[in-house]
C-alpha cells in the first residue's frame, strides 16, 4: 500500500485525475491511498496569508514557511529512520523525472507531495522538510500540481496489481532502455497499409527479433542518446552498424526523422 499525501492550494485540480481509470483502480484495489492537504488551512491570520515578499527585494512571492510545516506536523509521518517516507517538492530547479525516479517512489511506502506556487519557496522548506527535489521538464508551470499529478499517474502504474495486464508496464518504453517497437492491430490490411507480414506468422522467435531490432532501430533515430546505456550484442551492433552505413535493407517500418 502506497501512502500519498498532497499539499496543495488547489486540491480540487485533483479530483478529475484522481476519480477516474487507472487511479480509481489503484485506490478501490487498495494499492494506493490518496489524502489532499489544503495547508491555507494551516495559515494563522485572518487573512490565511500563504506567501509574502522576499526579503532583500525582488519581484514575485514566496510561500511563507509555517503554513507548510503545521501541515507536515499535522499529517501521520512514518516515525522509523528506515522507514521509505520521501518528501518531494515539485519545482524546476528539481532533479528531472525519469522511469527511475517512477520506479523508486513507487518503491516507498509514503510519499508526500508540496506542490509550489508563485516564485518559489522559503528556502527553509527545502532545508528541512524535503528529501526530493523534482522537475518533470525544462519549463515552467504556474505551479506543481500538474506535475505533482505526472509523477504520481507514473508512480501508481508501477504498483503492483493496478495495470490490468501485469506484462504492460515491463515492456514501456524506458524499462527495457528502448524506445517501444512500432505495434498493430486489426484489420491487417488498412487503406492500403499492411502489417508487417513478420507480426502475422505466428513464429515468435521471429518476432522477438523484430521487435528487438525496431526498438532498437526507432531508439537509434529518435533517441541516440539513450544507447549509451543499452548494452547491445554483437548482432545488434551489426544491425546499428548497417544503420550508419545507410543500409536499412532489414527494416520494415522506416522512421522519418523530423519527428
Ligand atoms: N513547477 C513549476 N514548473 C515545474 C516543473 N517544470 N516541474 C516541476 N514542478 C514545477
Amino acid at each position: 500500500m502506497l501512502d500519498v499525501t498532497v499539499l496543495t492550494l488547489f486540491p480540487n485540480m485533483f479530483e478529475g485525475v484522481f476519480g477516474e481509470s487507472i487511479f480509481k483502480r489503484a485506490v478501490e484495489n487498495g494499492a494506493a491511498r490518496v489524502n489532499l492537504v489544503n495547508f491555507r488551512e494551516f495559515a494563522t491570520d485572518r487573512h490565511k496569508t500563504v506567501d509574502d515578499a522576499p526579503f532583500g527585494g525582488g519581484a514575485g512571492m514566496l510561500l511563507k514557511a509555517p503554513p507548510l510545516f503545521d501541515a507536515m506536523a499535522a499529517i501521520p509521518r512514518e516515525t522509523d529512520p528506515l522507514s521509505r517516507e520521501r518528501v518531494v517538492l515539485l519545482t524546476p530547479q528539481g532533479r528531472r523525472f525519469t522511469q527511475q525516479v517512477a520506479e523508486d517512489f513507487s518503491r516507498q511506502s509514503r510519499l508526500v507531495f508540496i506542490c509550489g506556487h508563485y516564485e518559489g519557496v522559503d528556502e527553509r522548506v527545502r532545508q528541512e522538510l524535503v528529501t526530493d527535489e523534482i522537475s518533470i521538464g525544462d519549463f515552467v508551470l504556474t505551479g506543481g500540481e500538474i506535475a505533482a499529478m505526472a509523477v504520481l499517474d507514473a508512480v501508481v502504474r508501477l504498483l503492483p496489481g493496478v495495470l490490468g495486464n501485469e506484462q504492460s508496464a515491463p515492456d514501456d518504453s524506458f524499462s527495457s532502455g528502448l524506445l517501444e517497437y512500432p505495434q498493430y492491430t486489426r484489420p491487417a490490411e488498412y487503406r492500403g497499409l499492411s502489417v508487417p507480414p513478420v507480426l502475422l506468422s505466428g513464429n515468435h522467435a521471429l518476432i522477438e527479433e523484430w521487435r528487438r531490432k525496431h526498438a532498437l532501430y526507432r531508439t537509434w533515430v529518435r533517441r541516440p542518446d539513450m544507447l549509451e546505456h543499452v548494452a547491445l550484442s554483437v548482432r545488434e551492433q551489426v544491425w546499428v552498424a548497417a544503420w550508419e552505413q545507410g543500409d536499412f535493407s532489414g527494416i520494415d517500418v522506416v522512421e522519418r526523422r523530423d519527428i
